[in-house]
């Protein structure tokens, strides 16, 4: 664990019911920041806010549909009034579909590419709209994927939503830069999770792992270190950045 000190800080991460997100809000909430729990489901968000509270951090559970502007909006705003200025967004909503190229249909495309580049722009641009309103500047964390800067058979759609979430971090990095926002991407590798955990015991995801040159999976609190360097001061000279977090994945030799 870093010992960044978040305090004072006002945290919104999307997809904060389980998986990934769960983990940054925890890491950011021990970091000191007061964190808005953001996704669909409540009851799950109330459940890792129960968490947070359990070693006295501060946390809120706000419904939220990135897909939906009017939701956005109104999760923007319910964050804002109970906690305060947001300074620090973790775009990590997201959803993959395995399927061939040629036998994905329109709604499994507008399913991935909705949630995970619109939601990413609706919730971002929203965000940083408050943050140029108020004036105090802040940090914009976009979860994109290595498959977002490389390929992999049957997530067409999801590669290409990561690749051009990239492409969004620097247009946005570019344009907000004069207001002190910084738009940052996180592209990790395979990190283990409850969705992934029984693939990667298959003969498939082990003789993927051996193509991993660390040769193992990562862990969420492998993210930890440049989560908390993209959410705090350390990269006030950062932005439009892709950080990388694969355990060398991407360098892998052909
Ligand atoms: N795990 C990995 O190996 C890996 C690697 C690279 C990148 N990533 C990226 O990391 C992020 C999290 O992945 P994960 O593995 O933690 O996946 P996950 O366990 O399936 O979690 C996805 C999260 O997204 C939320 N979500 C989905 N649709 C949403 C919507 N329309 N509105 C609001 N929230 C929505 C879900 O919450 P609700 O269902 O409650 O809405 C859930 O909390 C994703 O962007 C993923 O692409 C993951």
């Amino acid at each position: 664990m870093s010992t960044t000190d978040l305090s004072g800080h006002i945290a919104f991460v999307t997809g904060a019911s389980g998986g990934l997100g769960r983990h940054f809000a925890i890491t950011l909430a021990r970091a000191g920041a007061k964190v808005a729990l953001a996704a669909r489901r409540p009851d799950a968000l109330k459940a890792v806010a129960q968490e947070i509270e359990g070693f006295d951090g501060r946390a809120i559970a706000v419904p939220l549909d990135v897909t939906d502007a009017a939701s956005v909006r109104a999760a923007v705003e319910a964050a804002e009034t109970e906690l305060g200025p947001i300074t620090v967004l973790v775009n990590n909503s997201g959803v993959t579909e395995t399927v061939a190229a040629l036998d994905q249909d329109e709604a499994s495309w507008d399913r991935v590419l909705d949630t995970n580049l619109k939601g990413a722009w609706l919730v971002a641009t929203e965000v940083a709209r408050h943050m140029v309103r108020l004036g105090h500047g802040g940090s914009i964390i976009n979860i994109a994927s290595i498959l977002g800067l490389r390929q992999g058979g049957q997530v067409t759609a999801y590669a290409t939503s990561k690749a051009a979430l990239v492409q969004l971090t620097k247009q946005l990095a570019l344009e907000l830069a004069r207001y002190q926002i910084r738009v940052n991407a996180l592209a990790p590798g395979y990190i283990e999770t409850d969705i992934n955990r029984e693939f990667f015991g298959t003969d498939a995801g082990k003789a993927l792992i051996r193509r991993i040159p660390q040769r193992r999976l990562g862990q969420a609190a492998d993210l930890d270190g440049p989560l908390l360097l993209l959410a705090s001061d350390g990269s006030r000279y950062m932005t439009g950045s892709v950080l990388a977090v694969d355990g060398g994945h991407l360098v892998g030799s052909l």
